[in-house]
């Protein structure tokens, strides 16, 4: 599939002398939904500063929809939508204005039938004449996805879209996203909570310590790097593990009642039915049995949690 957005050896430094990114390479899928995933500080709003125009690289280069994004500026700037991790509005400006006037500083002509689309969208349409400094925190969210969405860009940037905010708000940008995704708007939100990439991402970009570390299809990503792990509810309690059982590394529970076995989902041969017969072998009968999964949640820890080197 052809890329919308390549990133080519992007590095950032700081005027602080502070290296926020490392030659990241990456490239985003025209009308997909990408998630970069990274804990606070991991250099997340950096790199989409740096895309958006904001904060200029210290090497590398980016091209939108093969546009240079420093020496064709404008053009690039105009594909692109931002809705940035900071509210900022002009208070003592209408909801209207705030989102039309947007539009306007791109170059595009006025289009009260699209601005009205945006704004009911966004369930906004009541509150048009409203100014700014009236409107709840989740309401001026709204607005900064109006905002952005005010010059029809192809590309929309979120930037820790849901830190802090309501459910209902939460469900609607889901949905609005998802929306624009139909329309094939690509979007790349940020995001250091694992559930909201499991939910929305195709594919998801784990950032730490200014480093990408890895990009892969959601589903294969929780396939590829996940362990599962399979729960055996025992009939008797054990004091201690079979001498025998030894190989498969199981875990005992405290009490006794539950033993616990990791394999990994992707190796050829499970090791279960080789467990399974050797349970029988020592007639240890067995109440219960469950597999599980592991999340998003415990492969982003893995990877993020590794000791400095
Ligand atoms: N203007 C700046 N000057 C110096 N350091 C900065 C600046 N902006 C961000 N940083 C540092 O760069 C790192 C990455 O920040 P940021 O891109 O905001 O991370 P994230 O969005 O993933 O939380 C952080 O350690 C942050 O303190
Ligand atoms: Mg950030």
């Amino acid at each position: 599939m052809q890329s919308i957005i390549k990133i080519q050896g992007v590095s950032k430094t700081y005027a602080s002398g502070f290296t926020a990114l490392k030659s990241v390479d990456l490239e985003i899928r025209r009308g997909e939904i990408f998630a970069l995933l990274g804990p606070n500080g991991a250099g997340k709003t950096t790199l989409i500063s740096i895309i958006c125009g904001i904060v200029n690289a210290s090497s590398g280069r980016v091209l939108a929809d093969g546009v240079d994004i420093v020496d064709d500026y404008r053009q690039a700037r105009s594909l692109i939508g931002l809705v940035p991790q900071e509210l900022t509005t002009d208070a003592f400006e209408s909801v209207w204005d705030t989102v039309s006037f947007s539009r306007g500083l791109f170059g595009k002509p006025a289009d009260p039938d699209y601005i009205e689309k945006v704004l009911r969208q966004l369930s906004l349409w009541d509150k048009r004449h409203s100014k700014m400094l009236a409107l709840s925190g989740g309401m001026k969210r709204r607005v900064m996805i109006a905002k952005a969405l005010s010059h029809e860009p192809r590309i929309l940037f979120l930037d820790e879209p849901t830190a802090g905010v309501d459910v209902e708000l939460r469900r609607d940008m889901w949905e609005m996203v998802r929306g624009l995704r139909e329309d094939g708007v690509t979007v790349i939100l940020t995001t250091h909570y694992i559930e909201e990439a499991e939910e929305m991402a195709d594919r998801i970009g784990v950032i730490n310590r200014g480093e990408l570390v890895l990009v892969e299809d959601k589903a294969e990503l929780i396939q590829k790097l996940g362990q599962k792990q399979l729960h055996l509810h025992l009939q008797t309690p054990l004091t201690e593990l079979p001498p025998s059982l030894k190989p498969f590394n199981l875990v005992l529970s405290e009490e006794g009642t539950q033993l616990t076995y990791t394999f990994d989902a992707h190796q050829e041969t499970s090791g279960i039915a080789d467990l399974l017969r050797g349970l029988s072998e020592l007639n240890i009968d067995l109440k219960d049995l469950q597999s599980k999964q592991s999340s998003l949640e415990e492969i982003f820890v893995s990877l993020v949690h590794r000791p400095e080197s």
